[in-house]
């Protein structure tokens, strides 16, 4: 089959979270499996830094494709980034628009124009798979690109080349939706019909994935359990009631981890390798996150808790603020890694001067500092409100550092509460929304730890767990064939 993936995230050319992982191995997991997969990708500011920085000399693979806007047209050059893992990439190059200092915004906001930036992308991935190979099936992801399908069903109706290819969409995240004002459907050349309550309508604003949702042929999101809870007010934002008209064609795909990137044997950003046979080389990693952190004086016993995260609501921070002052009662260390949402980086800078012997904070993404955490620390916290899947506890699980979550989402599917009774769970679980059972949750992590035996036991059954994309990359790939087959 002939698969052509949308995105607007892809390591190692442009991330803000999970999205970009996702993006850098699935693709690459169904190629494997013998399809012939192409990614479109924006050529951001920082994707054209990386690009430089490799081997790659710009080869251009269509000079110029007309997009055209209500009352102007804009112009976009197609690089060819070549075959990696078998994936063949390609950048849509429109400086105007993608060579800026970060992907969707800084902190003074989103940028005012995304509307127009995703809708560029998204036709311009039509235009150029007209030239470059019509794909048997578009499998396309999140709101930046949730008007693939929207202008597939809409503008390109009549098109010969386009108009039975089907779309799968993935939701990676139902709390960002791409809202903008009206005026962007005259804008887009997006015909007005469009804009009522049944598609792209959304309390008077136009919704960009409610726009996927409602033309794609198919839809996924990222765990099993999450794909329940959309279809809830509490967790649909306002589109729960879309979500449970298309029920039927809604389904729940746990995503994989990229082994080759997060496995502590192998991973060239960490201090030492370790394996379940060989767990010494922890020790290093600890001591040399610890430093990493400036907490050098720290003790051996005591354990290291460690976080990774945007700075975001969703990552329940707010649980973490309730319970702070218990937890740095007890013997315990806490390394942050964060950035985002301006109130919650300066939270944790906060907490950092509130207890500076104990807990060190760093405010910046860094992705060799994002896997010392993983490995050097012994407990990982992810209280998450919501997580449609979550990967840094499916890395936890790898690296041998016992998570404590949220039973939410993907928290729920991959972590298995740990009973003392009969040794299984492969970390801690708090249910509902009470910051205590949180605190609980970590008070059973901390007492276990003290008991070497138990502790190493639990560290192992998590290192021997297996999220390879084998198992999610041959789910996909049936549902693109039962969807061609079913549109055919
Ligand atoms: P989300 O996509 O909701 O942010 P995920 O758990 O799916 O959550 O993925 C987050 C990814 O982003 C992980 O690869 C994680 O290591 C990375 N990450 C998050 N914050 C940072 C940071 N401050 N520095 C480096 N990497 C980060
Ligand atoms: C989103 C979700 C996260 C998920 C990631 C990749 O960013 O917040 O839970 O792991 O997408 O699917």
């Amino acid at each position: 089959m002939r698969i052509v993936f949308a995105a607007s995230e892809c390591v190692p050319y442009a991330k803000t979270g999970g999205l970009a992982d996702i993006m850098g191995a699935l693709p690459a997991a169904v190629a494997r499996l013998g399809h012939e997969v192409t990614m479109y990708l924006p050529l951001y500011r920082q994707t054209q830094k990386r690009l430089q920085g490799g081997p790659t000399s710009r080869r251009v693979a269509i000079q110029s494709l007309t997009i055209p806007f209500e009352n102007y047209s804009r112009f976009v050059t197609v690089l060819d980034g070549g075959k990696h893992e078998g994936v063949q990439h390609y950048f849509l190059e429109c400086p105007e628009l993608f060579d800026r200092e970060s992907l969707y915004g800084t902190d003074a906001g989103e940028y005012s124009d995304n509307a127009e930036r995703y809708g560029l992308y998204c036709r311009a991935v039509i235009e150029s798979a007209k030239q470059l190979g019509v794909p048997d099936i578009f499998h396309v992801h999140d709101w930046q690109a949730g008007l693939l399908p929207v202008m597939l069903r809409t503008i390109y109706y009549y098109d010969p080349l386009m108009k039975h290819v089907p779309v799968v969409m993935t939701i990676h995240n139902a709390g960002y939706q791409g809202l903008f004002p009206s005026s962007v459907i005259p804008q887009l050349l997006l015909p007005w019909d469009t804009f009522t309550m049944d598609k792209l309508e959304f309390y008077n604003q136009v919704n960009f994935l409610k726009g996927g949702i409602v033309y794609a042929d198919v839809i996924t999101t990222v765990s099993r359990t999450y794909a329940e809870e959309i279809q809830t007010p509490e967790f649909g934002f306002g589109l729960d009631d879309i979500l449970r008209k298309r029920s039927a064609d809604l389904h729940g795909i746990l995503d994989g981890v990229d082994y080759n990137h997060w496995n502590p044997a192998t991973d060239p950003k960490i201090a030492a390798h370790y394996t379940p046979d060989r767990l010494d080389g922890k020790a290093a990693c600890r001591k040399d996150l610890l430093h990493a952190f400036n907490l050098d004086h720290c003790k051996a016993s005591t354990p290291v808790l460690g976080m990774v995260s945007r700075a975001a609501t969703q990552k329940g921070f707010d649980f973490v603020a309730e319970i702070i002052d218990q937890l740095a009662a007890e013997d315990i260390y806490l390394v942050v890694l964060a950035m985002g949402e301006p109130y919650y980086e300066n939270f944790l800078r906060s907490i950092a001067e509130r207890y500076p012997q104990k807990i060190a904070v760093k405010i910046v993404y860094d992705e060799t500092l994002a896997h010392k955490v993983e490995a050097g620390s012994d407990i990982f916290l992810m209280p998450s409100r919501y997580e449609p899947c979550g990967l840094n506890q499916i890395y936890s699980l790898k690296y041998g550092t016992v998570p404590v979550v949220r039973a939410t989402g993907g928290l729920e599917d991959t972590i298995g509460d740990y009973n003392p009774a009969t040794g299984s769970g492969t970390g801690f679980k708090f249910y509902g929304t009470n910051p205590q059972d949180f605190w609980l949750a970590i008070q059973r992590a901390l007492t276990l730890f003290t008991d070497k035996a138990a502790w190493r036991q639990l560290m192992l059954t998590g290192m021997a767990r297996n999220f390879s994309w084998d198992k999610p990359a041959a789910d996909y790939v049936r549902l693109y064939e039962d969807t061609v087959r079913s549109k055919s």
